[in-house]
């Protein structure tokens, strides 16, 4: 990875202060725009929510990758030095082809949230929850196992945590019925660290902690992914000092819901959001 990073970088002159290009399949990668916000407050994002066609989750490899290589066209017209794929779906299949492809560094969830789930279990048992595509693809399981071949594994897909979250359903009767029947299977694994492989997720994290209960750490990709984002600037000289006004993209926009979506997701409200032909890309 470093390798195609350097090329990447010595290739083409990413100044410190261009911005940093962040996608999601929708406007759950504001968690991870949220988490970079926090830890690189001089760093200026641009965002794209590819909402006219959530989700990823339930599709074919082959679409997650040509549509995550129209997102990467896209954001490189607009000069970006970094681009974060906050999806993991996106992460799970096309994360490969894009850092291939892609002229500027590419970063993906999964792995950072993989190293802090391994650093973090204590009787190397880790569950982890995801869209379809992410637990088909086994990403996880593939990146925690490099890092450590003696840690045990269970991927449970959870389908219908993203509709229930996009309705605004992060606690109640009916998510903790359906999150208890999801996780059931990984608390008689007797997992310790449950990991969060979705976007929506860290939305249901005090429903899903009361369901594992308190002796299971559960661990957010979106911090983990700031913190090597910072990291990886660090090492390449591409810091920022100075912030910009940040610029949010989508595909598809419909006022009312994006808005109390991005306020659930960002924790605060975006004032100019442009909705842009992603399939000129
Ligand atoms: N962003 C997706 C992910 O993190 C969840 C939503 C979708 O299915 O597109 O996997």
């Amino acid at each position: 990875m470093i390798k195609q990073e350097s090329k990447n970088l010595h290739s083409k002159f990413h100044g410190k202060f261009q911005p940093i290009g962040v996608f999601d399949s929708g406007l759950g990668g504001l968690t991870v725009v949220r988490a970079i916000q926090k830890k690189l407050p001089l760093e200026t994002i641009v965002y794209f929510g590819d909402t006219a066609r959530i989700p990823y989750g339930n599709k074919s490899p082959e679409v997650i990758i040509k549509y995550s290589q129209q997102i990467i066209r896209f954001l490189e017209t607009k000069n970006v030095k970094y681009i974060v794929v906050a999806c993991n779906t996106s992460t799970a299949w096309a994360l490969k082809h894009l850092m291939r492809t892609s002229n500027v560094p590419v970063l993906g969830v999964i792995n950072p949230g993989a190293c802090k789930a391994v650093k973090t279990t204590k009787n190397g048992r880790i569950g982890v929850i995801g869209t379809l595509g992410t637990v088909n693809s086994h990403a996880y399981q593939k990146s925690i196992q490099q890092i450590s071949s003696k840690i045990v594994l269970k991927e449970i897909p959870c389908p219908l945590f993203v509709p229930l979250v996009e309705e605004g359903m992060y606690s109640g009767n009916i998510v903790c019925h359906i999150a208890k029947n999801y996780l059931r299977q990984l608390i008689q694994f007797r997992i310790d660290t449950l990991v969060l492989g979705c976007t929506h997720y860290p939305l249901l994290k005090s429903v899903l902690q009361k369901v594992v209960g308190k002796g299971v750490t559960i661990i957010d990709s979106a911090d983990e992914t700031a913190a090597v984002l910072k990291i990886k600037l660090e090492e390449f000289g591409l810091l920022s000092h100075q912030k910009r006004a940040d610029n949010y993209f989508v595909s598809d926009f419909l006022t009312q819901q994006f808005q109390r979506l991005a306020q659930q997701f960002l924790r605060q409200k975006i004032q100019h959001i442009q909705k842009i032909d992603i399939d000129k890309y």
